[in-house]
Protein backbone atom coordinates (compact mmCIF):
# COMPACT_ATOMS: atom_id res chain seq x y z
CA UNK A 1 0.00 0.00 0.00
CA UNK A 2 1.93 3.27 -1.21
CA UNK A 3 2.27 5.56 1.96
CA UNK A 4 0.45 8.81 0.07
CA UNK A 5 -2.74 7.28 -0.14
CA UNK A 6 -2.68 5.92 3.10
CA UNK A 7 -2.03 9.47 4.17
CA UNK A 8 -4.69 10.69 2.31
CA UNK A 9 -7.26 8.31 3.45
CA UNK A 10 -6.50 9.25 7.60
CA UNK A 11 -6.58 13.13 6.49
CA UNK A 12 -10.08 12.58 5.14
CA UNK A 13 -11.01 9.92 8.15
CA UNK A 14 -10.02 12.66 10.39
CA UNK A 15 -11.13 15.51 9.02
CA UNK A 16 -14.81 13.82 9.06
CA UNK A 17 -14.30 13.16 12.72
CA UNK A 18 -13.50 16.32 13.37
CA UNK A 19 -16.76 17.63 12.76
CA UNK A 20 -18.49 15.22 14.62
CA UNK A 21 -16.84 12.55 16.88
CA UNK A 22 -18.04 9.13 16.47
CA UNK A 23 -17.30 7.94 20.12
CA UNK A 24 -19.32 10.13 22.68
CA UNK A 25 -21.29 7.42 24.30
CA UNK A 26 -21.46 9.47 28.02
CA UNK A 27 -18.67 12.50 28.09
CA UNK A 28 -20.58 14.64 26.19
CA UNK A 29 -23.67 14.73 28.65
CA UNK A 30 -23.57 14.83 32.17
CA UNK A 31 -26.04 11.78 33.70
CA UNK A 32 -24.88 9.67 35.95
CA UNK A 33 -27.94 6.98 35.20
CA UNK A 34 -26.01 7.30 31.33
CA UNK A 35 -22.84 6.16 32.42
CA UNK A 36 -24.05 3.61 34.20
CA UNK A 37 -26.31 1.84 31.72
CA UNK A 38 -23.39 2.37 29.27
CA UNK A 39 -21.11 0.59 31.74
CA UNK A 40 -23.49 -2.05 32.15
CA UNK A 41 -23.64 -2.72 28.41
CA UNK A 42 -20.63 -2.62 28.10
CA UNK A 43 -19.34 -4.93 30.98
CA UNK A 44 -22.27 -7.17 29.65
CA UNK A 45 -20.50 -7.21 26.32
CA UNK A 46 -17.38 -8.47 27.72
CA UNK A 47 -18.27 -10.75 30.66
CA UNK A 48 -21.26 -12.82 28.90
CA UNK A 49 -20.52 -11.55 25.00
CA UNK A 50 -16.56 -12.70 24.29
CA UNK A 51 -16.51 -14.33 28.14
CA UNK A 52 -13.48 -11.81 28.47
CA UNK A 53 -14.86 -10.88 32.43
CA UNK A 54 -13.56 -7.59 33.41
CA UNK A 55 -12.01 -9.14 36.72
CA UNK A 56 -9.67 -10.48 34.10
CA UNK A 57 -8.31 -6.79 33.03
CA UNK A 58 -7.17 -5.82 36.76
CA UNK A 59 -3.41 -5.08 37.13
CA UNK A 60 -2.72 -6.15 33.05
CA UNK A 61 -1.12 -3.01 30.66
CA UNK A 62 -3.56 -2.87 28.00
CA UNK A 63 -3.17 -0.19 24.73
CA UNK A 64 -6.09 0.82 22.56
CA UNK A 65 -5.48 1.63 19.24
CA UNK A 66 -8.10 4.33 17.63
CA UNK A 67 -9.24 4.95 21.13
CA UNK A 68 -11.63 7.90 20.22
CA UNK A 69 -12.62 9.71 23.01
CA UNK A 70 -11.70 7.49 25.67
CA UNK A 71 -16.06 6.81 26.45
CA UNK A 72 -15.82 2.98 25.46
CA UNK A 73 -11.81 1.86 27.30
CA UNK A 74 -12.38 4.05 30.34
CA UNK A 75 -14.10 1.10 31.77
CA UNK A 76 -10.94 -0.93 31.68
CA UNK A 77 -9.21 1.58 33.35
CA UNK A 78 -11.90 1.26 35.96
CA UNK A 79 -11.93 -2.49 36.21
CA UNK A 80 -7.86 -2.14 37.11
CA UNK A 81 -6.04 -1.85 33.65
CA UNK A 82 -3.16 0.58 33.04
CA UNK A 83 -4.01 2.18 29.47
CA UNK A 84 -2.42 3.14 26.79
CA UNK A 85 -4.50 5.54 24.64
CA UNK A 86 -3.53 5.98 20.56
CA UNK A 87 -5.65 8.26 18.90
CA UNK A 88 -5.19 10.45 15.53
CA UNK A 89 -7.37 13.51 16.50
CA UNK A 90 -6.57 15.66 19.23
CA UNK A 91 -9.68 16.88 20.06
CA UNK A 92 -10.88 13.49 20.80
CA UNK A 93 -7.94 12.65 22.71
CA UNK A 94 -8.23 15.92 24.65
CA UNK A 95 -11.85 14.69 26.09
CA UNK A 96 -10.57 11.03 26.99
CA UNK A 97 -8.04 12.64 29.34
CA UNK A 98 -10.95 14.66 30.96
CA UNK A 99 -13.49 11.26 30.83
CA UNK A 100 -10.19 9.53 32.72
CA UNK A 101 -9.32 12.39 35.02
CA UNK A 102 -13.24 12.25 36.08
CA UNK A 103 -13.36 8.52 36.02
CA UNK A 104 -10.31 6.59 35.88
CA UNK A 105 -9.07 5.45 39.39
CA UNK A 106 -5.56 6.66 39.29
CA UNK A 107 -5.02 9.13 36.47
CA UNK A 108 -1.68 8.92 36.12
CA UNK A 109 -1.16 5.34 35.47
CA UNK A 110 -2.33 6.59 32.17
CA UNK A 111 -0.79 7.31 28.96
CA UNK A 112 -2.24 9.37 25.95
CA UNK A 113 -0.45 9.41 22.68
CA UNK A 114 -2.06 11.58 19.96
CA UNK A 115 -0.94 9.94 17.08
CA UNK A 116 -1.91 7.71 13.82
CA UNK A 117 -1.67 4.31 14.98
CA UNK A 118 0.88 3.73 11.83
CA UNK A 119 3.04 6.45 13.23
CA UNK A 120 3.04 5.96 16.82
CA UNK A 121 6.89 4.60 18.17
CA UNK A 122 4.96 0.86 17.58
CA UNK A 123 8.41 -0.76 17.68
CA UNK A 124 9.33 0.74 21.31
CA UNK A 125 6.15 -0.95 22.59
CA UNK A 126 6.34 -4.76 20.85
CA UNK A 127 5.33 -7.32 23.33
CA UNK A 128 4.85 -5.35 25.77
CA UNK A 129 1.12 -4.97 26.54
CA UNK A 130 -1.24 -8.01 28.29
CA UNK A 131 -4.18 -6.50 25.79
CA UNK A 132 -3.84 -4.44 22.98
CA UNK A 133 -7.50 -3.61 22.02
CA UNK A 134 -9.02 -2.10 19.25
CA UNK A 135 -12.24 -1.04 18.40
CA UNK A 136 -13.84 0.12 15.47
CA UNK A 137 -10.73 1.77 13.50
CA UNK A 138 -9.07 -0.24 10.92
CA UNK A 139 -12.72 -0.26 8.88
CA UNK A 140 -11.27 3.26 8.51
CA UNK A 141 -7.73 2.84 7.36
CA UNK A 142 -6.37 2.33 3.98
CA UNK A 143 -3.94 -0.79 4.90
CA UNK A 144 -6.26 -2.66 7.42
CA UNK A 145 -3.60 -5.60 7.17
CA UNK A 146 -0.76 -3.49 7.95
CA UNK A 147 -2.86 -1.86 11.39
CA UNK A 148 -3.47 -5.52 12.04
CA UNK A 149 0.51 -6.44 12.13
CA UNK A 150 0.94 -3.27 14.64
CA UNK A 151 -1.51 -4.18 16.75
CA UNK A 152 -0.55 -8.24 17.08
CA UNK A 153 3.41 -6.88 17.52
CA UNK A 154 2.12 -5.19 21.04
CA UNK A 155 0.66 -8.39 22.78
CA UNK A 156 2.68 -10.27 24.80
CA UNK A 157 3.11 -14.12 24.50
CA UNK A 158 0.65 -15.56 26.72
CA UNK A 159 -1.70 -11.96 25.87
CA UNK A 160 -4.95 -11.56 24.27
CA UNK A 161 -6.32 -9.37 21.82
CA UNK A 162 -9.37 -7.67 21.49
CA UNK A 163 -10.59 -6.42 18.61
CA UNK A 164 -13.69 -5.45 16.76
CA UNK A 165 -14.78 -3.80 13.34
CA UNK A 166 -18.03 -3.98 11.20
CA UNK A 167 -18.57 -6.45 9.21
CA UNK A 168 -19.00 -7.09 5.06
CA UNK A 169 -22.01 -8.90 5.33
CA UNK A 170 -23.75 -7.38 8.10
CA UNK A 171 -23.20 -3.80 6.69
CA UNK A 172 -24.78 -4.48 3.30
CA UNK A 173 -27.94 -2.60 4.46
CA UNK A 174 -25.48 0.32 5.58
CA UNK A 175 -23.67 0.31 1.83
CA UNK A 176 -26.83 0.43 0.49
CA UNK A 177 -28.22 3.14 2.16
CA UNK A 178 -24.89 5.20 1.56
CA UNK A 179 -25.59 3.98 -2.10
CA UNK A 180 -28.99 5.71 -2.21
CA UNK A 181 -28.23 8.96 -0.37
CA UNK A 182 -25.36 9.68 -2.74
CA UNK A 183 -26.92 8.90 -6.00
CA UNK A 184 -30.27 11.08 -4.48
CA UNK A 185 -27.93 14.09 -4.43
CA UNK A 186 -25.86 13.14 -0.69
CA UNK A 187 -22.73 15.49 -2.45
CA UNK A 188 -21.55 17.42 0.89
CA UNK A 189 -22.32 16.47 4.48
CA UNK A 190 -25.45 19.09 4.46
CA UNK A 191 -26.92 16.96 1.45
CA UNK A 192 -25.90 13.56 3.37
CA UNK A 193 -27.73 14.95 6.47
CA UNK A 194 -31.21 16.04 4.79
CA UNK A 195 -31.51 12.77 3.10
CA UNK A 196 -30.48 10.39 5.67
CA UNK A 197 -32.81 12.30 7.63
CA UNK A 198 -35.60 11.70 4.82
CA UNK A 199 -34.97 8.44 4.37
CA UNK A 200 -33.82 6.35 7.04
CA UNK A 201 -34.49 8.50 10.21
CA UNK A 202 -35.91 5.34 12.27
CA UNK A 203 -32.41 3.82 11.90
CA UNK A 204 -31.25 7.26 13.13
CA UNK A 205 -33.60 6.80 15.94
CA UNK A 206 -33.20 3.06 16.74
CA UNK A 207 -29.35 3.98 17.09
CA UNK A 208 -29.78 6.90 19.68
CA UNK A 209 -32.15 5.54 21.63
CA UNK A 210 -29.16 2.02 21.92
CA UNK A 211 -26.70 4.74 23.04
CA UNK A 212 -27.54 8.48 23.31
CA UNK A 213 -25.12 9.86 20.72
CA UNK A 214 -25.85 12.86 18.55
CA UNK A 215 -27.92 12.25 15.79
CA UNK A 216 -25.37 14.40 13.63
CA UNK A 217 -22.51 11.97 15.85
CA UNK A 218 -24.75 8.76 13.60
CA UNK A 219 -24.81 10.48 10.28
CA UNK A 220 -20.86 11.52 10.33
CA UNK A 221 -20.34 7.71 11.81
CA UNK A 222 -22.32 6.13 9.53
CA UNK A 223 -22.97 7.84 5.64
CA UNK A 224 -20.49 10.82 5.33
CA UNK A 225 -17.19 8.79 6.63
CA UNK A 226 -16.10 7.99 3.23
CA UNK A 227 -13.38 5.04 4.45
CA UNK A 228 -15.71 2.39 5.73
CA UNK A 229 -14.57 -0.71 4.26
CA UNK A 230 -15.65 -4.02 6.65
CA UNK A 231 -13.63 -6.73 7.18
CA UNK A 232 -15.42 -10.32 6.36
CA UNK A 233 -14.78 -13.19 9.28
CA UNK A 234 -12.61 -14.84 6.52
CA UNK A 235 -10.76 -11.73 6.40
CA UNK A 236 -10.55 -11.24 10.28
CA UNK A 237 -9.79 -14.91 10.58
CA UNK A 238 -6.85 -14.91 8.29
CA UNK A 239 -5.31 -11.79 9.96
CA UNK A 240 -5.16 -13.96 13.33
CA UNK A 241 -3.44 -16.58 11.80
CA UNK A 242 -0.92 -14.59 9.62
CA UNK A 243 -0.15 -12.80 13.26
CA UNK A 244 -0.12 -16.16 15.45
CA UNK A 245 -3.19 -15.07 16.82
CA UNK A 246 -5.77 -18.19 18.07
CA UNK A 247 -9.56 -17.51 17.85
CA UNK A 248 -10.85 -17.72 21.39
CA UNK A 249 -14.55 -16.15 20.52
CA UNK A 250 -16.60 -13.34 19.49
CA UNK A 251 -19.72 -11.33 19.78
CA UNK A 252 -21.99 -12.09 17.56
CA UNK A 253 -20.59 -15.68 17.28
CA UNK A 254 -19.57 -16.62 15.16
CA UNK A 255 -19.61 -20.37 15.41
CA UNK A 256 -22.29 -22.12 13.92
CA UNK A 257 -24.25 -24.58 15.92
CA UNK A 258 -23.07 -27.75 16.61
CA UNK A 259 -19.23 -26.40 16.16
CA UNK A 260 -17.00 -28.69 18.19
CA UNK A 261 -20.50 -31.12 19.91
CA UNK A 262 -18.31 -33.03 21.96
CA UNK A 263 -16.88 -32.75 25.42
CA UNK A 264 -13.87 -34.35 24.50
CA UNK A 265 -13.38 -31.96 21.15
CA UNK A 266 -10.11 -30.05 21.38
CA UNK A 267 -11.25 -26.37 20.40
CA UNK A 268 -7.60 -26.29 18.74
CA UNK A 269 -7.92 -29.27 16.83
CA UNK A 270 -11.64 -27.90 15.34
CA UNK A 271 -11.18 -27.31 11.61
CA UNK A 272 -10.62 -23.60 10.62
CA UNK A 273 -12.17 -24.43 7.30
CA UNK A 274 -15.57 -25.28 8.75
CA UNK A 275 -15.92 -22.71 11.28
CA UNK A 276 -15.24 -20.17 8.02
CA UNK A 277 -18.02 -22.22 6.60
CA UNK A 278 -19.73 -21.96 9.16
CA UNK A 279 -19.45 -18.11 9.29
CA UNK A 280 -20.87 -17.64 5.98
CA UNK A 281 -24.42 -19.01 7.43
CA UNK A 282 -24.24 -16.55 10.19
CA UNK A 283 -22.80 -13.85 8.13
CA UNK A 284 -26.26 -14.30 6.17
CA UNK A 285 -28.28 -14.06 8.95
CA UNK A 286 -25.88 -10.83 10.15
CA UNK A 287 -26.65 -9.68 6.43
CA UNK A 288 -30.90 -9.71 7.07
CA UNK A 289 -30.86 -9.13 10.96
CA UNK A 290 -34.01 -7.60 11.95
CA UNK A 291 -34.99 -8.49 15.30
CA UNK A 292 -33.24 -10.26 17.04
CA UNK A 293 -32.38 -14.25 18.74
CA UNK A 294 -35.69 -15.64 18.07
CA UNK A 295 -35.85 -15.07 14.62
CA UNK A 296 -32.70 -15.92 14.27
CA UNK A 297 -33.47 -19.39 15.65
CA UNK A 298 -36.31 -19.98 13.29
CA UNK A 299 -34.50 -18.60 10.57
CA UNK A 300 -32.20 -21.87 10.91
CA UNK A 301 -34.47 -23.94 11.51
CA UNK A 302 -37.30 -23.68 9.47
CA UNK A 303 -40.72 -24.70 10.69
CA UNK A 304 -39.49 -27.83 11.54
CA UNK A 305 -39.42 -27.56 15.29
CA UNK A 306 -43.40 -27.14 15.86
CA UNK A 307 -44.81 -27.71 18.52
CA UNK A 308 -46.02 -30.56 18.06
CA UNK A 309 -42.50 -31.95 16.74
CA UNK A 310 -41.47 -30.70 20.10
CA UNK A 311 -43.91 -32.59 21.96
CA UNK A 312 -42.98 -35.99 20.49
CA UNK A 313 -39.15 -35.52 20.83
CA UNK A 314 -39.54 -34.59 24.62
CA UNK A 315 -41.89 -37.97 24.23
CA UNK A 316 -39.03 -39.87 22.98
CA UNK A 317 -36.49 -38.41 25.67
CA UNK A 318 -38.51 -38.96 28.29
CA UNK A 319 -39.29 -42.81 26.81
CA UNK A 320 -35.98 -43.21 26.83
CA UNK A 321 -34.64 -41.46 29.48
CA UNK A 322 -32.41 -43.52 32.40
CA UNK A 323 -33.17 -46.85 30.45
CA UNK A 324 -32.83 -49.68 32.71
CA UNK A 325 -32.75 -53.40 32.28
CA UNK A 326 -35.95 -53.13 33.88
CA UNK A 327 -37.60 -50.45 32.03
CA UNK A 328 -41.01 -51.28 30.46
CA UNK A 329 -40.27 -49.74 26.69
CA UNK A 330 -42.76 -51.60 24.49
CA UNK A 331 -40.36 -51.98 20.95
CA UNK A 332 -43.86 -50.87 19.18
CA UNK A 333 -44.46 -47.78 21.10
CA UNK A 334 -40.32 -46.53 20.73
CA UNK A 335 -40.79 -47.38 16.51
CA UNK A 336 -44.12 -45.76 16.31
CA UNK A 337 -42.98 -42.75 18.11
CA UNK A 338 -39.73 -42.32 15.85
CA UNK A 339 -42.43 -42.93 12.91
CA UNK A 340 -44.49 -39.83 14.27
CA UNK A 341 -41.73 -38.09 14.32
CA UNK A 342 -40.60 -38.40 10.30
CA UNK A 343 -43.80 -37.53 9.63
CA UNK A 344 -44.42 -34.74 11.57
CA UNK A 345 -40.84 -33.73 9.26
CA UNK A 346 -42.36 -34.17 6.19
CA UNK A 347 -45.45 -32.23 7.10
CA UNK A 348 -43.91 -29.12 7.40
CA UNK A 349 -45.85 -26.25 6.24
CA UNK A 350 -43.33 -24.09 3.51
CA UNK A 351 -46.25 -21.71 3.60
CA UNK A 352 -44.95 -20.49 7.12
CA UNK A 353 -42.08 -21.28 6.53
CA UNK A 354 -39.17 -18.81 7.67
CA UNK A 355 -36.12 -20.46 7.03
CA UNK A 356 -32.85 -18.34 5.75
CA UNK A 357 -33.97 -19.07 2.24
CA UNK A 358 -37.03 -17.58 2.41
CA UNK A 359 -36.04 -14.38 4.11
CA UNK A 360 -33.14 -13.79 2.10
CA UNK A 361 -35.25 -14.06 -0.86
CA UNK A 362 -37.46 -11.29 0.87
CA UNK A 363 -34.52 -9.27 1.50
CA UNK A 364 -33.12 -9.76 -2.34
CA UNK A 365 -36.70 -8.82 -3.89
CA UNK A 366 -36.76 -5.55 -1.68
CA UNK A 367 -33.23 -4.48 -2.43
CA UNK A 368 -34.25 -4.99 -5.98
CA UNK A 369 -37.19 -2.98 -5.83
CA UNK A 370 -35.23 -0.51 -3.76
CA UNK A 371 -32.91 -0.21 -6.54
CA UNK A 372 -35.14 0.09 -8.70
CA UNK A 373 -36.84 2.98 -7.24
CA UNK A 374 -33.32 4.77 -6.96
CA UNK A 375 -32.22 4.34 -10.98
CA UNK A 376 -35.37 5.65 -11.96
CA UNK A 377 -34.44 8.80 -9.52
CA UNK A 378 -37.94 8.71 -7.34
CA UNK A 379 -37.81 11.45 -4.92
CA UNK A 380 -37.49 11.37 -1.43
CA UNK A 381 -40.94 10.73 -0.68
CA UNK A 382 -41.93 8.14 -2.80
CA UNK A 383 -38.86 6.21 -2.04
CA UNK A 384 -39.99 6.66 1.66
CA UNK A 385 -42.81 4.75 1.36
CA UNK A 386 -41.36 1.67 -0.40
CA UNK A 387 -39.75 2.04 2.03
CA UNK A 388 -41.89 1.62 4.99
CA UNK A 389 -43.72 -1.19 3.35
CA UNK A 390 -40.54 -3.39 3.11
CA UNK A 391 -40.05 -6.40 5.68
CA UNK A 392 -37.01 -6.67 5.67
CA UNK A 393 -34.71 -4.09 4.25
CA UNK A 394 -33.92 -1.09 6.37
CA UNK A 395 -35.82 -2.51 9.29
CA UNK A 396 -34.92 -3.09 13.02
CA UNK A 397 -31.83 -3.38 13.23
CA UNK A 398 -30.62 -3.41 9.45
CA UNK A 399 -27.92 -5.77 9.85
CA UNK A 400 -25.07 -6.42 12.13
CA UNK A 401 -22.55 -3.46 12.52
CA UNK A 402 -19.86 -4.26 14.81
CA UNK A 403 -18.35 -7.55 15.63
CA UNK A 404 -15.94 -7.87 18.92
CA UNK A 405 -13.41 -11.04 18.85
CA UNK A 406 -10.89 -11.75 21.42
CA UNK A 407 -7.60 -13.96 20.33
CA UNK A 408 -4.87 -14.90 22.40
CA UNK A 409 -1.38 -15.21 21.39
CA UNK A 410 0.55 -18.40 22.49
CA UNK A 411 3.58 -18.33 24.73
CA UNK A 412 6.54 -19.38 23.24
C1 LIG B 1 -15.51 4.68 15.36
S1 LIG B 1 -14.32 5.46 16.33
C2 LIG B 1 -14.05 4.28 17.62
C3 LIG B 1 -13.48 4.89 18.86
C4 LIG B 1 -13.28 3.94 20.02
N1 LIG B 1 -12.36 2.87 19.69
C5 LIG B 1 -14.58 3.35 20.51
O1 LIG B 1 -14.75 2.13 20.47
O2 LIG B 1 -15.43 4.12 20.94
C6 LIG B 1 -12.85 5.35 15.36
C7 LIG B 1 -11.71 6.15 15.94
O3 LIG B 1 -10.51 5.79 15.25
C8 LIG B 1 -9.75 6.96 15.07
N2 LIG B 1 -8.80 6.72 13.97
C9 LIG B 1 -9.07 6.59 12.65
N3 LIG B 1 -7.94 6.38 11.95
C10 LIG B 1 -6.92 6.36 12.85
C11 LIG B 1 -5.53 6.17 12.76
N4 LIG B 1 -4.93 5.98 11.59
N5 LIG B 1 -4.80 6.19 13.88
C12 LIG B 1 -5.37 6.40 15.09
N6 LIG B 1 -6.69 6.60 15.25
C13 LIG B 1 -7.47 6.58 14.14
C14 LIG B 1 -10.79 8.01 14.79
O4 LIG B 1 -10.28 9.32 14.97
C15 LIG B 1 -11.87 7.65 15.78
O5 LIG B 1 -11.69 8.27 17.00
Amino acid sequence: MDTNRLKEIEAETLSNFKKHRPSEYFSHLDDTKVFNDFQKQVESIYRYGICFPPELFDGKNLIDLGSGTGDWIIFSAIWGAKCTLVEINDDAIDIAKKVFKKYAPKYEDHDFINSSLFDFNYPRYKEKFDIAHSRGVLTHVADKERGFKILASLIKPGGYLIFSDRNTAGGIQEMLQRFAIYQLGGVNDEKIVEISEALFCDDIDRSVKAIPRTREAVIFDRWTIQQQDDPSVEEILSFFKKNGIEYVSSWPNIEYPGRGASSVTNPLEIDDSTLIKGSRLIENLWLILNKGDQENLESIAGSILDNSYLEKFSKLENDLRCCRIDTALGINDLSSTFGDLKELISDVNFEKDNSLKNRLKIFFDEVIKFCELIDDKKDLVTIREQIDKFNILFKGYNGVRDVLFLGYKKKN
